[in-house]
């Protein structure tokens, strides 16, 4: 019976899941690398969200293992080369929380707009700072949508509910679905010239490392908003600073850094700028989701071979 080891923490729907499919599996989250070096090499499948970060040493160490799972989109925190030339698939679940990575998107764009986090502390010291907000309206401002797939093109929808316009860059956005959407398929200089906001939704690769640049930042609109729910670098945190302090960035809501946990940031502290730790996926939902989902794929892979 082939076994499987739950090594972040996920919903137990998950655990479940592989239990009724008639596959052993064991659940251990938060385990050193050194401890789940010695004990991979008992698995056929691994289940990760974030966390535990599958390296070419702990790789080198599975010698049953056939499947790797992560629950959630990014496979930054698997060595897929180490993985693939071993044999061993990769695999996630694209879709389970993309719903609830882009309301986190708008709400940050909202807190951005209207600093709503500075607000609720100066409210609750006491301080009634009525006075020390002016907010930005956001209907007929335009959003730059930088990625527009599963998780960008639910903000498009969403923002276009909210009267914005919304104008995307994606070299992959075809003109028949950016007219589906009803969003503008632009060139990444025009978004940056035209956009009021700005969001971010790709995954990180060589050629979305940096894409808002130092110099890319100097190209956008006196007062843009930045939104980062996608991943660290892909924006330069000490341009977003510079910009921030100047008042040239009039807002920045991060919910990804180059460097999680993020302890010490150069963006922390800076004139309107507002931080979550990476929270895109946490909902109720979307952990169920993506559990379900990784775990009915990893027990498919397992079972069948498909
Ligand atoms: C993902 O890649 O699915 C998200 O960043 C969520 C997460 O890592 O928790």
């Amino acid at each position: 019976m082939p076994k499987v080891l739950i090594a972040d923490k996920l919903s137990p729907a998950a655990a479940e899941i592989f239990k009724n499919r008639g596959l052993e599996v064991d659940v251990k989250p938060g385990l050193t690398k050194e401890e789940l070096i010695d004990i991979i090499g008992d698995y056929d499948g691994l289940a990760v969200r974030s966390a535990c970060k599958p390296d070419a040493d702990v790789i080198a160490a599975a010698t049953n293992l056939k499947v790797i799972g992560r629950a959630g989109i990014g496979v930054d925190n698997i060595d897929v080369k180490a993985a693939t030339a071993k044999g061993i698939v990769v695999m996630n679940t694209p879709f389970g929380n993309a719903i609830t990575t882009a309301e986190h998107a708008i709400a940050m764009l909202f807190a951005a707009a209207r600093q709503i986090p500075a607000a609720d502390r100066g409210t609750q010291a006491g301080e009634w700072p009525k006075k020390a907000f002016m907010g930005t309206e956001l209907t007929a401002k335009t959003l730059g949508v930088i990625g527009c797939g599963n998780i960008g093109s639910i903000v498009a929808e969403r923002a276009l509910g909210l009267k914005m316009k919304v104008v995307a860059y994606d070299p992959f956005l075809t003109e028949e679905r950016a007219t589906d959407l009803g969003v503008q398929k632009v060139e990444l200089e025009q978004l940056l010239a035209r956009a009021d906001a700005i969001t971010l939704h790709t995954p990180l690769t060589a050629a979305t490392k940096n894409i808002l640049s130092a110099d890319a930042i100097q190209k956008t609109k006196k007062g843009v908003m930045i939104i980062n729910c996608a991943r660290g670098g892909l924006v330069d945190e000490a341009a977003v600073r510079a910009g921030l302090d100047s008042g040239h960035i009039s807002a920045a809501a991060f919910d990804v850094f180059v460097e999680e946990p993020a302890k010490d940031n150069i963006l922390f502290g800076a004139p309107n700028f507002i931080a979550t730790p990476h929270l895109g996926a946490a909902t109720t939902e979307a952990q169920e989701n993506v559990a379900l989902q990784i775990a009915e794929q990893i027990a498919d892979y397992l079972l069948t071979g498909a």
